[in-house]
């Protein structure tokens, strides 16, 4: 199936992750505006997205798109691209090396194709359906850790939410308190192909967007894991809250989940 397709994203995402690599450091006040508290945007996250957009539309102009700066196309049964241009813009503010590209392709409401792009470290994941998940073209599997304890958790911070702030803070801890450690690295995208290459065995946040998590939880299914919403269902795109793993540890942190957030978060 996704010959062209597969090609068209790793284009779409080197090519902008060039763009984001040369900006590296360039980035001056008059460039940042702020969408809401602590969320901000750059010119680089705009430019970087009419860069993909440019390279899939050349080829695929009646496709539809769902992207973080510009395009809110709605669900369909065609194609549409859901699209990430620079996520981890905080971190891409302040120098900090880790943030990524995220590039997924669903048809029929379904992700078929992800793409996700490291610049910093010039690594590219990809996964399509049916066909397994690779980094920079070898196939990667997520790791074979069957317990909590030896385990090193990914996660996010919910600063877009600051009403949960309590309710994560009881759940990190419980969570914190079983594992080997936890890491918050600033990109949910870059955390979710990290967990399909084996680099860190879990990952929950709350309320990500579908351009954060489309392509990394298509990437760590084909590499052997399991993603789900915070009630073990599949409803992660819609409500952006999202546990993942290997499937033994998929299930602890499912279920500290739900010990916490039983009653304010079914999905
Ligand atoms: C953010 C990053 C971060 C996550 C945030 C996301 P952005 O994306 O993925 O790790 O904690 O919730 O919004 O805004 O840098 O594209
Ligand atoms: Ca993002
Ligand atoms: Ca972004």
């Amino acid at each position: 199936m996704a010959e062209n397709f597969l090609a068209t994203a790793r284009k779409a995402a080197k090519s902008a992750g060039e763009f984001i690599i040369d900006n590296l450091g360039n980035v001056s006040k008059k460039d940042i505006s702020v969408k809401q508290a602590s969320d901000f945007v750059t010119r680089i996250d705009k430019e970087s997205e009419q860069i993909i957009l440019g390279t899939i539309r050349e080829i695929y102009p009646h496709h539809h798109f769902l992207t973080e700066e510009s395009v809110k196309d709605s669900e369909t049964d065609e194609y549409r691209w859901i699209i990430d241009p620079l996520d981890g813009t905080t971190n891409f503010i302040h120098g900090y090396p880790v943030f990524s590209v995220s590039i997924a392709l669903q048809y029929r409401q379904e992700t078929v194709l992800g793409v996700i792009f490291d610049p910093c470290r010039n690594e590219l994941y990809h996964a399509e359906k049916g066909k397994g998940a690779f980094l920079n073209d070898t196939p990667i599997k997520v790791s074979h850790i069957i317990g909590l304890s030896e385990s090193l958790i990914a996660t996010g911070f919910p600063f877009r939410q600051k009403n949960l702030v309590d309710k994560y803070l009881e759940l990190f801890k419980n969570i914190f308190n079983k594992v080997s450690d936890i890491r918050r690295a600033g990109s949910a995208a870059l955390d979710l192909a990290h967990l399909a290459a084996g680099r860190c065995d879990g990952f929950f946040e709350i309320g990500l967007s579908p351009w954060d998590i489309a392509a990394g939880s298509l990437l760590i299914e084909q590499a052997g894991g399991i993603v789900s919403d915070f009630g073990g269902g599949s409803e992660y795109l819609l409500t952006g809250n999202i546990i993942a793993g290997p499937p033994a540890v998929h299930n602890a942190l499912a279920k500290e989940v739900k010990q916490v957030f039983r009653d304010i978060l079914t999905k």
